[in-house]
């Protein structure tokens, strides 16, 4: 089953709470957190995850893109996170920062940037139930997707079979109509997506688009390819 988790950040700042209720039937809403130091934007605080909660949005996946997370995911917790990502090159204890999550009963995405190789959450895998595979760099939207990181969502997916483990692969950034499919048979099953929802006229009618697109793909996937009678 596909997962679509529109991006808040592209969303106008000053009507946030609308711009939740126009992507009511998505599965997640995804909230960028950005500290000015892990990446050079600012965006959101726990204070906005809160009012967004208050709003009645999609459950609230938040993605941190800040330096010590450990230091404040508590509160991401508390004001309202249904599912939290951390990066694994904000912190030397990714692990230990996994399982505290996991304590706080939270769902954990563990999150890799474009130049950080597959390795870094082999031996994570176990403590989280989703891995975000960033298909741009982190700190914007509207950027285009680096066709390189679906190779290594496909190498995730290998991987995952392999080890025989049931986990979500989210890709994020740069993904719009030309691009959605090949994330879906690279092996992504939750798409985050900013500027192609947000940045549509008519943000709910685009969101039912890009869905339906990566329905299609899917179903690309598991059909023969070839009917055998
Ligand atoms: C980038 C963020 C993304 C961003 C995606 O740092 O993590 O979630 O909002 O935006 P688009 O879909 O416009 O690339
Ligand atoms: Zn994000």
């Amino acid at each position: 089953m596909i997962w679509m988790a529109p991006s808040i950040l592209a969303a106008d700042p000053a009507r946030l709470g609308e711009a939740a209720s126009a992507v009511s039937d998505a599965d997640w809403l995804h909230v960028d957190v950005m500290d000015g130091h892990f990446v050079p934007n600012l965006t959101f605080g726990p204070n906005v995850v809160e009012a967004l909660r208050r709003a009645g949005a999609p459950p609230l996946d938040v993605h941190l893109m800040i330096t010590e997370p450990e230091r404040s995911v508590e509160q991401y917790v508390r004001a309202g996170a249904r599912r939290i990502a951390v990066h694994v090159e904000a912190t030397p204890h990714i692990h230990r920062l996994l399982q505290s999550l996991g304590q706080l009963g939270v769902e954990r995405a563990v999150a890799l940037n474009p130049g950080t190789p597959l390795e870094a959450v082999e031996w994570v895998m176990e403590e989280c139930e989703a891995i975000l595979v960033m298909t741009v760099n982190p700190g914007w939207g509207g950027q285009k997707l680096i066709p390189a990181t679906l190779r290594k969502v496909a190498q995730l997916r290998a991987l995952l079979e392999e080890r025989g483990l049931d986990r979500r692969i989210v890709v994020d950034g740069g993904i719009d109509l030309q691009t959605v499919a090949q994330a879906v048979r690279a092996g992504a099953d939750t798409l985050v997506a900013g500027s192609a929802v947000f940045g549509a006229p008519d943000p709910a009618e685009a969101l039912a688009q890009l869905r339906a697109a990566a329905e299609a793909a899917l179903d690309g996937e598991t059909k023969p390819k070839f009917n055998q009678t």
